[in-house]
């Protein structure tokens, strides 16, 4: 037997393509990148979440002189909703980043690494809610997906632990 896994999602050419609320989270993602401390990759990268209720949470990298150690912004984010808007859905996180390594562009769609997927499915799986994702860099097209889950075929998840 043959499987497939697949899934659709969208991508404009850029920011004022979008609904006026999903541009006004993007814009507000690529704005916080400027508080992100990422002294060692010079990759700063801005996560904005609208939860349900309609608070907003954000999130930035937080590097380390010992690399490992350093935070992507999306799990940054989910801390702090965590702490700040507990047990909310959040509808949709924007992601944004800001390339001042000089070695490449901030003009195209960055997703979310590995671990942040795990995280991003679990928060999804915990609130019974799919999350929207707002990707894209500080100009140039944005890729928009249902759910953060899609991101993440044949996860491990909390059903494999019992
Ligand atoms: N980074 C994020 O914050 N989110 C991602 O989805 C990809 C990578 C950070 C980690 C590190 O601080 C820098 O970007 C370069 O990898």
């Amino acid at each position: 037997m043959k499987q497939q896994y697949n899934f659709e999602f969208e991508v404009y050419d850029d920011i004022s393509q979008l609904s006026k609320e999903d541009a006004s989270l993007l814009e507000e993602a690529r704005k916080i990148t400027q508080k992100a401390y990422a002294p060692y990759s010079n990759f700063l990268v801005g996560a904005a979440a609208m939860m349900n209720n309609g608070a907003k949470v954000f999130g930035t990298n937080q590097e380390n002189a010992s690399y490992p150690v350093g935070m992507c912004a999306e799990r940054a984010l989910l801390a702090s909703a965590a702490m700040i808007q507990t047990d909310e859905p959040i509808k949709t996180m924007a992601i944004s980043y800001n390339n001042l390594s000089g070695k490449g562009d901030s003009n195209h769609p960055v997703s979310p690494c590995g671990m942040c997927r795990q995280s991003l499915a679990e928060y999804e799986e915990r609130m019974s809610q799919p999350m929207r994702l707002i990707l894209s860099g500080m100009e140039g097209k944005v890729m928009i997906l249902n759910r953060a889950s899609q991101l993440l075929p044949l996860s491990f998840g909390s059903s494999d632990l019992k």
